[in-house]
């Protein structure tokens, strides 16, 4: 684990800094949490309400995005993150930097909140050398996965609802890609000058595939609420709207459908079943928006770790 993931965490409990001795994270205050042998922490203060998604989705998740079926949405990603007001660059109090020398980063690590096996944040790390990541997913089997995702990346097991197990403005870049926002914890651990990349699916998303295997309508207004939700603590960047159409096996299809919210109820036995009666290449509308925060430092923001 880089040390500058490990100077980024805190104790779930209490909130102070951890420390690494062989396989243990330690607390001054004697919080002990052992770290698996795949390499995730597990950094909880009371046992796991739910476990997230089971191995079996975080599976199909990797075959679709090692297929390359989501390139669009990880090339969006890796742009928006890379793009010198996105990744945490102070680009002064006018934006403006006609003629100015490179900026430094702000210093701070990358987390990518709902991380499932990782493969945004390690797309993002190769396009920002020399920057530690930290997947965080509530799921063991994503963090398992995210844990081996990039050398320069880290994976920890945490309900982003209890608080995330990370300190005050230790988060630079933030990437909530189609997964959970506790908005006062992104704002508690996002610098001031931060980033926060949230990618939301769009409403025809999967469209095509919704009737056929039962999933659930992506619900809209997403970004109106988005956008309210965050009002505390953060601006409005801009926001970037993309789709395409891919053409897809019937299998792939299957997979698609099988790795969102509703790949809870579908197991690979009814997918297959489905799938059986696609046409051989099936037509799939990936769309989706990347909205981009900034972390503001308004007077009376809470930036203390709550509960
Ligand atoms: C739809 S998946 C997206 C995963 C990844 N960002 C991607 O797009 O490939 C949502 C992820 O959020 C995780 N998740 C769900 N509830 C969570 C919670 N309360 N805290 C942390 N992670 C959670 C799930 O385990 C899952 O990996
Ligand atoms: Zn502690």
């Amino acid at each position: 684990m880089q040390s500058s993931i490990i100077d980024a965490l805190a104790c779930p409990h209490d909130g102070r800094g951890l420390v690494l001795e062989g396989r243990v994270l330690g607390c001054p205050m004697g919080h002990r949490f052992d770290r698996a042998k795949q390499g995730y922490a597990t950094l909880i203060r009371r046992p796991l309400a739910h476990g997230g998604d089971p191995a079996a989705l975080i599976e199909r998740r990797l075959r679709v995005h090692d297929a390359g079926l989501l390139d669009l949405l990880h090339r969006t990603l890796t742009a928006a993150a890379a793009a010198p007001t996105a990744a945490g660059w102070d680009t002064g109090p006018d934006g403006d930097r006609a003629g100015s020398p490179a900026p430094a980063p702000l210093p701070g690590i990358i987390c990518d909140v709902g991380a499932g096996p990782g493969t945004y944040l390690a797309a993002v790390l190769d396009a920002l050398p020399g920057r530690s990541g930290l997947a965080i997913d509530v799921s063991r089997a994503a963090a398992r996965r995210a844990a081996r995702c990039h050398d320069r990346a880290a994976a920890v097991v945490a309900d982003v609802w209890e608080g995330l197990p990370i300190r005050t403005g230790a988060v630079s870049l933030l990437l909530n890609v189609f997964a959970p926002r506790n908005v006062d914890e992104f704002a508690r651990v996002l610098a001031p000058g931060g980033q926060l990349l949230v990618m939301t699916p769009a409403p025809r998303h999967l469209l095509e595939l919704r009737d056929h295997f039962g999933l659930l309508a992506v619900g809209t207004g997403k970004e109106d609420g988005l956008r309210t939700r965050l009002g505390r603590g953060f601006e409005a960047a801009g926001s970037d709207r993309v789709a395409t159409t891919i053409t897809v096996s019937p299998m792939q299809a299957a997979e698609l459908a099988g790795m969102g919210a509703s790949g809870h109820h579908l197991d690979e036995e009814l997918l297959q079943l489905r799938a059986s009666t696609l046409p051989e290449r099936v037509s799939v509308t990936i769309a989706a928006t990347l909205s981009r925060f900034v972390r503001t430092d308004r007077p009376g923001m809470a930036r203390e770790r709550p509960g």
